[in-house]
Parts: C-alpha cells; structure tokens; sequence
C-alpha cells in the first residue's frame, strides 16, 4: 500500500504511541483487503460502547489509547451503551456494571468523541453528505448512510473506526471505490407502507440474498422505513448498501437490466415474521431498534394518549436518543405512563439477561439479536400489537 511522507512518519510512532497503533490497525486492515492508499473521512461512527460487549479487555484497550493520547480528528459519535446514563437502576443495573460503563464513557469522550450514544446519529449529532468518505461502525447505521444519504463507508469494525477517527483517514478500499457500488440483485419487493413491514422486507431480503447489493424496485421508503429496512437487512444478512429506484442518491446510475430478479411480497414477509416469532408471551417489551425518531415517538404518543395499563407484570422500554428524548418532552410525558423512555442505550447491549428472558420487539434486528446475545425467547410484531397486548 502507497503511503504518503506523512502517514509513514506516523506509522514510525513521530506522531506519538496513540495515533501509530491507529495506523497500524488501519493499515493492516488495507492490506488485508487489498486497499493501494488511505483516503480522508469527514466523520465517523464508533460502536463498541457497551461494557457488556467489549468487556474488561475492551475497557483496558480504551485505557491504553486513550494513555497515548490518542484523539479523535474528525468528528466522531458514540453508539447505544449499556445503559442509560443516569436511569439504569430501572434497568435493574448493577452497580459494577455501571462504574465500569461510565468510565467507558469517559475514555471516549477524553479521545475527543461525542458521547451521545445512539445507533441513529444521522438524525442530527453527524450528518454525512454524499460522496463523503467515512468510516461507521453500527451496521444499521453504515448502511443507512451508504444507502439512504450516498456517504461512502466499509461495514467497520469498533477499533477499525476509532483508529480511522484517530487519523482522519482509512484504507481505501470496498465500498469507498465505485466499482464496488453496483447493485447485484434486483428485488421487487411489496409492502403495506408500515414501518414494520420494511423491517420485515429487511429480514426476508438479508436471508435471500446473504451480502449482495440490492436494488429494490416497488417501494419508496422515508427516513423511518429506510431506518428499519437498513438495520434488518444488515442482522439478517451483511448488506451495507442497497439502491431504492427513485430514493437513494446512486440508483440513477445504474442499468439493472441484466441482472438476477427476486420477488419478496406478502408470503416472503409472513414468513419473516413467522422466524422472529418464538416467544407467546413476554416480560420485557423494548421499542426503538435503531433509536425512536422525534416522528416515531410522537406517533407511539398519540397511540397511548388516554389508554391504561393494564399488564404490571411487564416492562416497557422505549429507546431513544438524549437529544430525541430531550426535543419530545411531551410525548415522553405520555410514554413514561408506560414505561421508561431511555437514552444512551438498547435492549441488545444492555445486559437484559441477567434479569428477562422472553422480550417482545417491533424490530426485525432485534429480533434477530435477542436469542443469540442476549439469551431471550422474541416476539416481533408491530408497535401496536404489541404495546396493544398490556392494555
Ligand atoms: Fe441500535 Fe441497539 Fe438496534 S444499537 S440498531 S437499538 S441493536
């Protein structure tokens, strides 16, 4: 790989001990996938947040970077945590778990990231444009941004994005180069419109096609259903990126006229849905897989407005981001009868384990992680359906 006189002073450790092992990592990384040079990123996405994911040996990599002073460069947010920052004794935390988590929190934010951990930063604390190159982790979030906004970033890995934060730059390969942007399979898909329903279609398609691109063709997805769409798509295959005719910034440019067609409609969905059923009945309803929108809260507000209830023997989250939480102060008024709305943090990277074991979520995602991370029976259904089952 061709490197500049100033990234190979870099890597010779001038820059100090933080910034070279960040280009070790992100050279290596382009070695490995081929990559002839680095390539400048306006921004980046770092997951690998919660200390239930990276744990003591994650917690004591941050200490080292972080010891070497190394800094982020360009502008850079934090994935869902934990938990919430100040609520989780509701979320039957212990208090190991959360000194452990905080300082976790720190180290990032002492490297210079903005901790807002959400998994949705592109509705306002990091906006990519497109054509930007960047590096995210967080698959749901990678692939909206490739996907929905035309930005340019590899399906990152958590140290793989905070070294490319550190340095400003990653390797440039994969889907950074046009010639890996083309679509492979045509899908023509059928939904009913509903958020729900595109979460479905994400599964359904992630299964069919593993990791190819897709071009859909049928559908016209907004930012809720796009969000949705990307985050299933991405847990049930590796996709991390798709073209919507007439939607996304690239589909324009493509002939799709020779490739492979698929057809995903009602029966591909039912049977989605039949997968991401196991659970009848649950202990734990956690809502906002990728984080709740301001439109999402306030249509699940105007939904309970007036309702009781009825079922204390289950729990209600709702996800969100602080900043979202922060804007929907009276839509968080009417939830909380409910349940907590809660910043910072998930259902799936929150150590729900040690304390449900059967949850029920709108999210194709989630429905996909609870069993294997977090030990649960799921239930996936819509918003209504199942918040309509404690009234
Ligand atoms: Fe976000 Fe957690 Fe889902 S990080 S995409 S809410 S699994």
């Amino acid at each position: 790989m061709e490197l500049t006189k100033a990234e190979e002073a870099v890597l010779n450790g001038e820059k100090g001990e933080g910034m070279q092992k960040a280009m070790e990592l992100v050279t290596a990384l382009g070695k490995i996938y081929g990559a002839e040079n680095l390539v400048d990123i306006t921004s980046a996405h770092l997951s690998g947040a919660s200390y239930k994911t990276i744990g003591d040996g994650g917690l004591k990599y941050l200490e080292d970077m972080a010891a070497g002073n190394a800094r982020v460069s360009v502008p850079s947010t934090l994935n869902p945590v934990g938990m919430d920052r100040t609520r989780w004794k509701e979320m039957h935390i212990s208090e190991d778990f959360a000194v452990k988590q905080l300082r976790i929190i720190e180290l990032y934010g002492k490297m210079g990231v903005k901790t807002t951990c959400s998994c949705t930063p592109y509705t306002g604390a990091n906006v990519p444009a497109a054509g930007d190159h960047v590096a995210w982790a967080e698959s749901s979030a990678l692939s909206f941004v490739n996907s929905y906004i035309g930005a340019r970033t590899n399906r990152e890995g958590g140290p793989g994005a905070l070294a490319a934060a550190i340095l400003g730059k990653t390797a440039n390969y994969g889907l950074h180069l046009d010639e890996n942007r083309k679509p492979t399979v045509v899908v023509e898909a059928e939904t009913d419109g509903s958020i729900f329903s595109y979460s479905l279609l994400g599964q359904a398609v992630g299964k069919t096609i593993g990791s190819g691109i897709p071009y859909f063709k049928g559908i016209k997805p907004g930012l809720e259903e796009a969000k949705a769409l990307s985050a299933a798509m991405a847990a049930s295959g590796s996709v991390a990126l798709y073209h919507v005719a007439g939607v996304t910034p690239e589909a324009g440019k493509y002939d799709v006229s020779g490739l492979e067609t698929i057809h995903i409609g009602k029966k591909e969905l039912d049977k989605a849905y039949g997968e991401l059923n196991v659970a009848d009945d649950v202990e734990l309803i956690a809502i906002g897989c990728p984080h709740l929108t301001e439109k999402e809260m306030n249509q699940i507000a105007a939904f309970l407005k007036g309702k009781k209830k009825v079922r204390k023997d289950i729990e209600i989250w709702f996800c969100t981001s602080a900043e979202i939480r922060e804007k929907c102060s009276e839509a968080v008024k009417i939830m909380e009868e409910f349940g907590p709305v809660l910043a910072d943090t998930c259902m799936v990277v929150a150590p729900i384990e040690k304390t449900f074991s059967r949850t029920g979520t709108n999210s194709a995602k989630a429905g996909n992680y609870l069993p294997t991370l977090c030990s649960q029976k799921a239930q996936c259904r819509d918003i209504s359906a199942l918040l309509g089952a404690v009234m």
